[in-house]
């Protein structure tokens, strides 16, 4: 992926994320539309994934024709927002190896801490796409994908629903080979992280919690 930021504008995308930012969506509703979003985004994530060529026989006559190429994907939902995503991007791509990554923000220093670390084996030899709806401050997405390289991690790809500028210049910054697919570049994070206009706490509204 050439580019390192790609803001998916597709009308549907755009449609469907008005919608999950109206306060006044409920939770089932906005847990649909995230993951209609999430395989839209899906497909503009994995536009450049490698792909070889195989023999095959139609009905009519044998030809070759590009399959997807090398190890089966990696996901890596950051969670707990990130399952949310997930649940979208899945059925695209059944196949795909499927981990998780647990980081809370410690109150005293504000420095994310791990609690949770399981991902699939060879993750070096695998494309990897890390799942987090918002890209805020950016220091859990940073901090992941950190933990992703030290598991091995070569070509890792991040995929948002919403992103802050601040998040945008601190992953460039710290990961400037990981490109990022959002469906929105918003205006700016508020004094407690928040993005806006933003749609509030991703997770809360995927759970209903909050
Ligand atoms: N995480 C969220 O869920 N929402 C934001 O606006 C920022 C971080």
């Amino acid at each position: 992926m050439s580019q390192h930021l790609t803001v998916v504008d597709h009308p549907l995308v755009q449609h469907k994320l008005t919608i999950m930012r109206d306060v006044a969506t409920p939770t089932p509703e906005f847990r649909r539309l995230l993951q209609e979003v999430a395989l839209l985004l899906a497909y503009e994530v994995t536009r450049d994934l490698p792909v070889g060529a195989v023999t095959i026989q139609t009905p009519m006559s044998e030809m070759k024709a590009p399959k997807l190429a090398g190890k089966k994907l990696a996901l890596i939902s950051i969670l707990r927002a990130g399952n949310g995503l997930l649940d979208g991007v899945l059925p695209l791509i059944p196949s795909a190896r499927v981990g998780f990554v647990g980081l809370y923000r410690d109150e005293d220093t504000l420095e994310p801490v791990q609690y949770y670390f399981k991902v699939p084996d060879a993750l070096g030899e695998r494309d990897v796409i890390a799942l987090d709806p918002m890209l805020a401050t950016g220091n859990s997405s940073v901090a992941a994908i950190d933990l992703l390289k030290d598991a091995g991690a070569k070509r890792i790809r991040f995929m948002c629903l919403l992103a802050a500028p601040e998040g945008v210049a601190r992953m460039k910054d710290a990961h400037p080979d990981v490109p990022i697919v959002t469906a929105a570049l918003d205006e700016r994070l508020n004094e407690n992280g928040y993005i806006v206009p933003g749609l509030g706490d991703a997770g809360d509204r995927i759970f209903g919690t909050g």
